[in-house]
Order: C-alpha cells, then structure tokens, then sequence
C-alpha cells in the first residue's frame, strides 16, 4: 500500500514512518508513505501557497490552485482510492476506519494548515474528511501521522505476529486486556497464576473476561456499541 501525504511543512511528517514497525514494513516493500511539498506548487516566485481569506478574518487559507496542481499531478501516475483531508470537522476517525482503509491500495492526505483549505479543493477532490477529535491541532500533519501508522501496522505481514493486531484494544469494541512481562514477582506484586500455567485455552478465557471487565469500567459506551451490532 501507498500512502501519499502533501503538506505545507513536510518536515513534520519525516520521522514518524522512518522508525521501528512502519519504517520495517516499508523496508519490505508492504508500505510506502511519499511527503510531498505543496510549495513545490507553488505558484510564483515567492512560494506562495496560502492567502487571506475573503471577508476577512485572522488566519490564512491554503490556495487552490497549488493544491490543485499538486493532486492532478500526482493523479497523473496513481489512481487513489481515498483522497483524504484532515479536519477537525470531518468524521471521528477509530479503528473500524483504520480496518477499511488497511485495505486500500493508494490513498492521498491532504494535511490543511493555518485556517485550512479552500472550500473549493474539498468539493472538486476530497472524498473523505477525517478529524482525530475533538481538539484543534495547528496543522493536519499529526492528525496524518497518526491515521497512517494505524493504518500502516494493519497491513498483513507488518506485525511481527500477523495475528497481534486482532487482540488491539478496539478490534472487536473490547479494550485489550492487561499484559505482564517478566519477572512473575515485582515488588510484590504477582503475575496472573494463570498466566504462568501455560494452557493456552485458560490463557484466552482470562484474557476475554479481564478485556470485558476493564472495557466495562472504562469504556461502557464500547459494549453498548456491540451490543447494536456495529
Ligand atoms: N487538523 C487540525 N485539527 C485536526 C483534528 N483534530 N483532526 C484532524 N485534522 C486536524
């Protein structure tokens, strides 16, 4: 899967897919994330890629004529399935999200900043609005950041055990459950008896109880969502 991302201020968006998981996946070939730069669109001299907004008001608009010069010649060699733009008013982004567009095979973010982005581009292009929550952040390059890695680590073969995502917190509207590590004793306190046993049906039954206690006590809202059938 590829996974293009024009932004206004690219440097944001170098680190998070050149380390650990999402910087494996894209060593063997399952994920490759492209920064573009929207100001090598820009449209004369001075770089210029945003401007006040009519009717006044503080805060700058990206253009639409280098956004637009941007995706049409990015459309020239892929074709997207999603064209995406970040937005505090777009739809929550959650797990059942991330679940689809894993499926994908090209997608292109559009990251806004400042004020955001001409109307206009979000008519003639963008086919999905995604927000994070319910918070306003100073761009949509972190907002991006974070739907690509969730994205990213879906991707079969990028977990090291293909299986680990489907025990994620969400993956079924359950929290996942509690993990231990060694040493069994830590200051007292125990690692699960059955934890240690070793028998794997055991194993599982605990962990679907302690994953429904804990979604009940800090996520009752998750199992009424289950309970509907979504
Ligand atoms: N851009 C600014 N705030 C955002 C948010 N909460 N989600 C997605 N994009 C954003």
């Amino acid at each position: 899967m590829k996974i293009d991302i024009i932004s206004v201020v690219p440097a944001l968006l170098e680190s998070p897919f050149t380390h650990s998981i999402l910087k494996r996946a894209n060593d063997k070939g399952l994920f490759e994330v492209n920064i573009i730069n929207l100001r090598d669109f820009a449209i004369n001299k001075h770089n210029q890629v945003d401007d006040y907004q009519y009717g006044g008001g503080a805060g700058m608009v990206l253009m639409c004529e280098p956004l637009a010069k941007a995706i049409e010649h990015l459309q020239q060699t892929t074709t997207y399935d999603e064209i995406i733009y970040m937005t505090p008013d777009g739809e929550r982004f959650n797990q059942q999200t991330a679940n689809r567009l894993s499926l994908k095979e090209n997608l292109l973010i559009i990251c806004g900043h400042y004020k955001g982005i001409d109307e206009r581009i979000r008519q003639l292009y963008i086919t999905m609005e995604i927000s994070i929550g319910d918070y306003v952040l100073s761009g949509g390059e972190l907002a991006a950041a974070v739907v690509a890695d969730a994205i990213g680590r879906l991707i079969p073969g990028v977990l090291n055990n293909e299986t680990s995502a489907l025990f994620d917190s969400f993956q079924d509207n359950l929290l996942a459950p509690p993990v231990y590590t060694r040493p069994a004793d830590f200051r007292g306190l125990q690692v699960p008896e059955i934890l240690l046993q070793g028998d794997p049906k055991k194993v599982d039954d605990w962990r679907h109880e302690q994953a429904l206690n804990r979604t009940q006590e800090r996520r009752p809202d998750l199992l009424e969502r289950e309970y509907e059938g979504q």
